[in-house]
């Protein structure tokens, strides 16, 4: 099992769409739904604002959600294993905790196309399923899966969730799901198939393109003329474009579908509780959000490692790398909640309003900034938690002539008055030591030290770790048994559980109509302008390929985090 392989790209046999259709200019002529009526706004979207407001108003912030034991059952990509419960029969059925959704605005009908691809099997489905499970989807709740395999709903369960011997336990996810999901065959490019499956539909429906990349376009011009229910919503994976031309066509493509309100561009990162609980931290904290600036601020390091090395993704990710693969999105996307002006609320306008600003002012990169503030590397082979693990260029798919780099590292500048003068460090690489997930804010050293021991100050560090969450304040006081000296002490806290996985918040999120932690169309082609002058960079030379051995630190070792060697 990995989290890492399901993400926005398919297994090898679903590349192989046909991109062809001799009867799309025809159906051009004929959309089954008024497209006016197709750009109205979505009815129950204003009925539900209000509630969304009060109800992110509870559940971020993180005030509630400190000192919990953590929970791993829930992490992206598990079926769930518990019993399944009933389906709600009530319209506003009791729901738990955080997310209490009323299920009456929801939209009902989830259509998936690219169902029988590793981000429908390992994420999107399980996710639905553990929504069901907790009831948290209304009664009348209904996926069309939707995949060019001629299979009917028994061939696909049996695929999604193959019977094992003995013990089986994924029975609880299959029988959340059976009568629930229907499949359906057909060729996504072609427009009058789309139309069989989707015009018998009257309703809003939610249509997720768990595609590849290359099939996002005509996906989407197939969809533009097979027409939409009014009110309907379409979700769309990363990477969105591979830069920023294509990421503006494809905006463009997307407005001619449906209005940009309509549209969920998905950054998982987003829907993480601890990502979320960013916002907490720093915008109902008087303590921080008075000392975070570069006058007290040196260095903020965002650091992704992971040990996983390809896992069979060589057909996306030798294209991709570790720069558009994790920087260009979910790094960013970190730096900026990090770095952001407070907004004015937490309603999506607000918030992504302010993420642009900030993206907007990060500085782009030069060719001789290319060349000292980045770094690139790619894994040989080695020893990664006592697994052997090849070179990256020996894995099957990947060609070595693209110079694929699996580590990329950058040191970002802000040039805006609360920033000007605080490095920022965005660190990603694959089969490294040891997986850490983890935002760094190095606090300047104090000016004047009176004790006995000047060296023996440790500069302040809060360190969150995301997953497992924690939050972490590094601190002096003086030292034990002796005052005038001192001792560098760590005030911990572990966040609570994470009660809905990243892909079941997203999913709630989308069918309720909720953008806040979706991309907008503007901040998507931001990111596309920090992040193009480094890749045209790399794939000119600049910046030369390094090297580091699998289950190595890395080609730059990093931070050693003080944090791993204090008392506790
Ligand atoms: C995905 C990347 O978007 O995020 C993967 O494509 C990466 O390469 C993964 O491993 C990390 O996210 P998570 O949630 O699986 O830790």
């Amino acid at each position: 099992m990995r989290g890492a392989t399901d993400r926005g790209e398919l297994a090898d046999q679903d590349l192989a769409l046909d991109l062809e259709t001799n009867d799309e200019e025809e159906d051009r002529h004929q959309p089954v739904i008024d497209p006016v009526r197709r750009h109205q706004q979505d009815p129950t979207s204003s009925v539900a604002a209000r509630e969304r407001t009060e109800r992110r108003e509870k559940s971020i912030g993180g005030r509630g959600d400190l000192g919990h034991v953590r929970n791993d059952a829930s992490s992206a990509g598990h079926w769930p294993r518990g019993p399944a419960a009933e389906p709600c029969t009530s319209g506003t059925a009791t729901l738990r905790a955080i997310w209490q959704i009323p299920l009456t605005t929801m939209i009902r009908q989830l259509v998936i196309l690219g169902a029988t691809g590793d981000l429908t099997r390992r994420s999107l489905l399980p996710a639905v399923a553990s929504l069901l499970a907790d009831r948290r989807l209304p009664a009348d709740f209904r996926v069309t899966a939707v995949g060019r395999r001629d299979w009917d709903d028994r061939a696909y369960l049996h695929w999604l969730l193959p019977p094992s011997p003995g013990t089986d336990l994924l029975e609880p996810a299959r029988r959340a799901l059976e009568g629930v999901v229907a499949y359906r065959s057909a060729d996504l490019t072609d427009p009058r198939q789309l139309r069989a499956i989707l015009a018998p539909a009257m309703d809003p429906m939610v249509l997720y393109l768990a595609l590849p990349p290359a099939v996002f376009a005509p996906a989407i011009e197939s969809l533009t003329v097979a027409g939409l229910p009014t009110g309907s919503r379409v979700v769309i994976e990363k990477p969105f474009g591979s830069d920023l031309a294509s990421a503006r066509q494809l905006n463009e493509l997307l407005h001619g579908l449906l209005p940009e309100d309509s549209v969920y561009r998905i950054d998982h990162f987003l829907h993480k509780q601890t990502v979320q609980n960013i916002l907490g931290l720093r915008f109902a904290n008087r303590v921080f959000e008075s000392i975070w600036s570069t006058a007290h601020i040196e260095e903020i390091e965002i650091v992704w490692d992971e040990a996983l090395g390809l896992e069979g993704r060589a057909s996306y990710y030798d294209r991709a790398g570790a720069l558009l693969d994790m920087i260009q999105n979910h790094l960013l996307q970190l730096l900026a909640l990090i770095s952001m002006e407070g907004p004015k609320s937490l309603d999506p306008g607000d918030l992504r309003d302010r993420k642009v600003e900030v993206l907007r002012a990060i500085r782009r990169f030069d060719p001789s900034e290319v060349a000292t503030r980045t770094t690139r590397a790619r894994y040989t082979a080695g020893v990664v938690a006592g697994r052997a693990m090849p070179s990256y260029v020996d894995e099957p798919g990947v060609d070595p002539s693209r110079h694929t780099e699996t580590y990329a590292e950058a040191t970002f500048s802000i040039d805006n008055p609360r920033w000007a003068g605080t490095s920022f460090r965005l660190r990603t690489g694959k089969a490294l030591a040891r997986p850490r997930r983890e935002i760094l804010v190095h606090f300047h050293d104090v000016q004047q030290v009176v004790f006995r021991e000047v060296a023996s100050a440790s500069a302040n560090l809060l360190h969150l770790t995301l997953d497992p969450d924690t939050i972490t304040f590094r601190l002096n006081i003086n030292g034990a048994g002796d005052p005038f000296t001192l001792e560098t002490v760590n005030l911990d806290v572990q966040l609570a559980a994470q009660e809905i996985p990243a892909y079941g918040r997203l999913l709630l999120g989308i069918l309720d109509g909720d953008a806040t932690f979706s991309i907008r169309d503007d901040e998507a082609e931001e990111a596309w302008r920090v992040i193009e002058p480094i890749a045209v960079g790399w794939r000119e030379g600049i910046s030369p390929l390094g090297e580091y051995e699998a289950g190595s630190a890395g080609p730059r070792p990093g931070t050693q985090l003080v944090v791993d060697q204090a008392s506790r």
